[in-house]
């Protein structure tokens, strides 16, 4: 495999040696395609730049909640990073062990906390007083003790998209430093809860590490100190964040990543927690449509494409750039030009790209969107009446469909008409 799963090879867009054009052939368009290899290769790099550490690695599920995905995740000892009882029953299903399991977000529901108790996940990360209460309330209605952690928000600026930024203090995430002592220190109230753990999570797609250095020294001074105190702390939990290449923006560097854990938990007894989604699937994955029409108009040129908001809504939500390359190579030393990459849903805001550098296209041809592993499928929807996108895994020269394509049927027979209509 190249450096990027995804390359030519004999003119045709690959991913690892499946070609893409045939897939398309065989699943239709669009259609997500996910490399196996890729997501090995993510993991392996992290886990070898945190070696020597105490490290544990649970897969933040909501980046890419495809069962085929975090089975591959399993395999390689990934634990799960969760945020729904949707996602409890996907890590499950796909075979993540409970006591791998994290439980993050700040509105858990009863139904949600009482499935994750039954379960006997390895960790609650409590955002709140009123959540702290309510998840000893139900552990204690249910004869166990709920281990947990408390997610602190360090008020550090993660100098990252404002949408996904989550560790300052006006964010709603978290407890702040001063509260979460307080809290832990009477955990007397709380005898459904063993508290192990203090967990922090400032935000996704970090391209700086300073913040990550703040948001650690903060997390392990407070850890210190409840120690201290004799609260019996084992479990540092660091979050996820870290960033990828969409287009030229620098990855941190592991190695430097790590160096900061090193330093910043020097001397700290706890077990580490990472909680990564993006950078483990983020690039591992593509989006593949096809061109409906090229359409002129006021002097622009308007390739629509058959996949739309509905399937991948980061460039509409975050402003995102996905690189976009055509599956055939443009082989022809034809220039490339501007275009407004569009898809067919009835809203402007429904374009991947502006002003976008593309080679000459027709009706027919394929388009791959890039770096769509991650806060891709999982945000789609069926908007316009338009069916949920297919997924497919690729290992090596063998795929497999890991989602289907739905069907009308199945569209039209969600809805229930009620017998006085
Ligand atoms: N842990 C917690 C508590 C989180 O809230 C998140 C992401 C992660 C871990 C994983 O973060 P990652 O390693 O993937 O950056 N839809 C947005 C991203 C939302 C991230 C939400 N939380 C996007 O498409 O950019």
């Amino acid at each position: 495999m190249s450096a990027t799963p995804f390359a030519y090879d004999g003119g045709r867009l690959h991913a690892e040696s499946s070609d893409l054009a045939a897939i398309a052939a065989e699943v239709g368009t669009p259609f997500y395609c996910y490399s196996s290899a890729a997501i090995e290769t993510a993991y392996r790099s992290l886990e070898s730049a945190l070696t020597g550490l105490p490290a544990k690695i649970f897969y933040a599920v909501k980046a890419n909640g495809n069962q085929a995905v975090i089975r591959t995740l399993a395999q390689l000892g990934a634990g799960a990073d969760i945020v729904s009882e949707g996602e409890l029953h996907r890590a499950l299903a796909a075979g993540v062990p409970p006591d791998k399991i994290l439980f993050a977000g700040v509105g858990k529901s009863d139904g949600e906390i009482v499935s994750a108790l039954r379960a006997d996940i390895l960790q609650f990360n409590v955002e709140s007083e009123p959540e702290l209460r309510r998840l000893s309330q139900l552990a204690q209605d249910m004869g166990r003790t709920a281990r947990a952690g408390l997610r602190i928000n360090p008020d550090v600026d993660a100098l990252t998209h404002a949408h996904i930024s989550t560790g300052k203090a006006d964010n709603k995430f978290g407890i702040d430093i001063a509260s979460a002592r307080e809290l832990a220190g009477r955990a007397g109230d709380f005898p459904g809860v063993k508290l192990e753990a203090l967990a922090v999570h400032i935000g996704s797609q970090l391209t700086d590490l300073s913040p990550y250095r703040d948001a650690f020294r903060r997390l392990c001074d407070l850890y210190g100190a409840l120690r201290a105190q004799g609260v019996p702390l084992k479990r540092l939990d660091l979050g996820g964040g870290l960033g990828i290449t969409y287009r030229n923006e620098t990855p941190p560097d592991l190695g430097a990543y790590a160096a900061i854990v090193r330093e910043e938990t020097a001397g700290v007894e706890a077990e580490l927690a990472f909680e990564p989604g993006r950078f483990l699937v983020g690039n591992a994955g593509v989006l593949v449509a096809r061109v409906i029409y090229v359409k002129e108009a006021q002097g622009r040129r308007f390739v629509i494409i058959d996949a739309a908001m509905n399937d991948l809504v980061r460039p509409m939500l975050y402003d995102a750039w996905h690189d976009v390359i055509p599956v055939d190579q443009a082989t022809d030393n034809a220039p490339w030009s501007p275009a407004d990459l569009v898809g067919p849903v009835c809203e402007t805001t429904d374009t991947f790209a502006r002003d976008r550098e593309l080679p000459p296209l027709k009706a027919g041809d394929l388009l791959a969107i890039c770096s769509a592993g991650a806060y891709g499928s999982v945000m789609s929807s069926t908007y316009n009446g338009r069916l949920l996108t297919p997924e497919v895994m690729v290992r090596g020269g063998s795929h497999a469909v890991v989602r289907p394509r739905g069907s009308f049927a199945d569209l039209i027979a969600q809805d229930r008409i009620p017998d006085w209509l």
